[in-house]
């Protein structure tokens, strides 16, 4: 592992140096309570909380509140405040899958077209507190449609639009949603997506009252009568003014679905006042945003990085925010950079295997273009490899922009261990040290809290605004996932080394969660959609290292008697899992085997078949505790 160290680049003026960040860490530490509040302070509230976190995580008293008594809605603190001042200021702009196609919306359109959906929700019937799913691809609308719902009180829950109509299917069934809001046709990469279509064959299963339909390729829909409606047939008739109901701080603001080592995808819920600070915070800091920024983070909405760092935390530091619909190589390997150089985008942020993907076409395609824009870079959502963060900081960023390397989670809300990009010396690789008020420990097997330098489990051990606040619907299986393990501490599922320096170096998750460029596939999802198939018995998923993706997904599948493994079945079974979950957890292996390695009590030892994905021969650890030894030899000889 690389220990080398990049200091803070020279000419790099930030908000916050190294002795700005002493000084919050110091009062983080000296005055919780006052340190929050004057987080909370960035927002415009209502009323204003009179105390900051109100938490435990013990078993017998568990609770997280977070500024309980405050009153705010979050889509004025993101549009209606800054109507007066910079109300023509560009909020969003749409960046199209081909170049060049989109266009931007000032924070009055922005707002206008906010409060038409969220009339249009309203005339529906949709209320505070009702579920509303938004399947859709990166334009203005589904930002719209965020903050319409956060207006109306409505909890939205965004799916990725590369998930199955199964999948949404499942999600609108566990939040028992009440609306839809889609588009025709989504554009990725120059192919369609059928959106309209996916939400069709979702709603076969469990029909909704409310399809909203708007309008990004124009193509010919079916259309449901009285369920139904184009956006663009209501548009006209809608109000560009509605009353935004006033949250408490601790009403839901949203679910986001994420895998899980278990069962399936878990609801993971965020509220008001508490989400909104902390995106509103970790935004400001670490991405030292000033008014004439122009911000790329090229997550799409479906994920916690879309909400926290396209939408909700730009829009409510008033920042210009780029929406992109597109893929890194289309039309070329030189897309994001073409698109930098025409848009002036000045800080940009993406994910490890964007950057693994596009350092193997060499450095040509980047240099082709000037990049002199950009002033700062960040990454986020799997370990970089140090190869990786080198090359993104030397040929992307020309060796003069900080790179903030920001590790968190669907759960946490918002970025909680990263570099401050005018404060903190750089490691490549390391995502260096927590945020003032956030308080990393390890924990080893033994369930011993490590000092200094050491390898152990990721957990923390205390709350902050942005964590997650329940389970959807199973507020039990909150605790039982996160803090039943380690007690007192919210487990985060991480592994991770603390450097001499006190440097984290997270290394991945240590449950069964597989980390497939960036996105979070459970392994028992995989594994259930695969024993789903007629012909197949048993199935173990593992992840494998894979040079672009970090992860990919190796199956061990075993079949019913009299069944013949091969390459028809492999793609039967790949487009089984592509038909339950969706494209991105599509096994990259397939192993047919007699048997999985078991022991005498029938659990299945993944240590074993992780360790054989990875193509290791030997080194297998203590197997005596195998019902039958011999299953390694027939594995390893199998291996795909
Ligand atoms: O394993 C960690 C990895 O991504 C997981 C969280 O995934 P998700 O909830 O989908 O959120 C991704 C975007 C925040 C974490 O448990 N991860 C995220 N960021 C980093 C990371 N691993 C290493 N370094 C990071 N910077």
């Amino acid at each position: 592992m690389s220990e080398s160290v990049h200091p803070v680049p020279e000419d790099f003026n930030a908000r916050i140096g190294a002795r700005e960040l002493d000084e919050l860490n110091d009062l983080a530490n000296a005055d919780p309570d006052r340190f929050w509040l004057d987080q909370a302070r960035r927002l415009t509230w209502n009323k204003f909380p009179t105390k900051a976190g109100d938490w435990s995580f013990k078993e017998d008293d568990f609770h997280i509140q977070w500024f309980a008594d405050g009153e705010l809605n979050l889509s004025v603190n993101c549009l209606d405040r800054h109507l007066a001042e910079h109300g023509d200021r560009t909020a969003l702009i749409f960046e199209a899958d081909e170049p060049g196609e989109g266009h931007r919306w000032t924070y009055r359109q922005l707002y206008e077209e906010t409060c038409r959906f969220a009339n249009l929700l309203k005339s529906r019937g949709v209320a505070k507190g009702d579920r509303v799913m938004i399947y859709m691809p990166m334009i203005p609308e589904a930002a719209a449609a965020m903050l319409a719902c956060a207006r109306i009180g409505a909890i939205h829950s965004v799916v990725f639009g590369g998930f199955s109509p199964d999948s949404l299917a499942g999600r609108i069934a566990d939040c028992d949603a009440c609306a839809v809001i889609t588009a025709d046709e989504g554009v990725r990469g120059g192919k369609k997506i059928p959106l309209k279509r996916n939400v069709d064959t979702a709603l076969e299963t469990r029909d909704v009252p409310t399809v909203i339909v708007v309008a990004r390729t124009g193509a010919e829909v079916a259309m449901k009568d009285g369920r139904d409606i184009r956006y663009a047939d209501v548009r006209e008739g809608l109000s560009t003014e509605c009353n935004p109901e006033i949250m408490r701080a601790e009403d839901p603001l949203f679910i986001l679905y994420t895998s899980g080592s278990t069962g399936k995808p878990k609801g993971v819920v965020h509220t008001t006042g508490g989400y909104a600070t902390w995106a509103a915070t970790t935004f400001d800091w670490i991405f030292d945003y000033r008014l004439d920024d122009i911000f790329w983070c090229t997550a799409d909405i479906g994920w916690i990085t879309g909400h926290s760092y396209v939408v909700y935390g730009p829009l409510a530091n008033r920042a210009t925010s780029v929406m992109f619909d597109g893929v890194p190589n289309y039309p070329d390997f030189g897309r994001f950079w073409e698109t930098v150089d025409r848009l002036g985008v000045t800080i940009f942020y993406t994910a490890p295997t964007a950057i693994r993907a596009l350092m193997r076409e060499g450095d040509e395609p980047v240099k082709r273009h000037s990049r002199k824009s950009i002033r700062l870079l960040g990454t986020v959502g799997e370990p970089i490899n140090p190869e990786a963060w080198e090359w993104y900081w030397r040929v992307v960023g020309d060796g003069r922009c900080p790179v903030v390397d920001t590790w968190w989670q669907t759960e946490t809300g918002g970025i909680l261990i990263s570099p401050f990009p005018g404060a903190t010396e750089m490691k490549p690789g390391s995502a260096t040290k927590p945020l003032p008020g956030i308080h990393p420990l390890l924990v080893d097997a033994a369930h011993r809290v490590l000092e200094g330098p050491a390898s152990g489990n990721l957990c923390l051990s205390g709350s902050w605004p942005g964590q997650m606040r329940t389970v959807w619907n199973d507020h039990f299986r909150f605790f039982e996932t996160y803090f039943k393990t380690y007690s007192g501490l919210y487990f985060t599922g991480d592994g991770c080394r603390r450097d001499e320096d006190g440097y984290y170096w997270i290394t991945g998750r240590v449950d069964d969660v597989i980390n497939v460029s960036g996105h979070r596939i459970g392994t028992a999802e995989v594994e259930s959609s695969l024993v789903s198939h007629p012909k197949v018995a048993e199935a173990a998923v593992v992840g494998f290292p894979h040079d672009i993706k970090g992860q990919a997904i190796y199956a061990y599948v075993t079949l019913n008697a009299g069944e013949e493994g091969g390459d028809e079945l492999r793609k039967e079974l790949v487009q089984e899992v592509r038909h339950d979950i969706g494209a991105l957890a599509a096994p990259e292996k397939i192993h047919f085997t007699l048997a999985l390695p078991k022991t005498r009590s029938g659990k299945i030892m993944r240590r074993i078949l992780r360790k054989i994905a990875e193509g290791a021969t030997d080194g297998f650890g203590d197997t005596s505790t195998l019902a039958d030894p011999s299953v390694v030899e027939a594995l390893l000889a199998g291996r795909q």
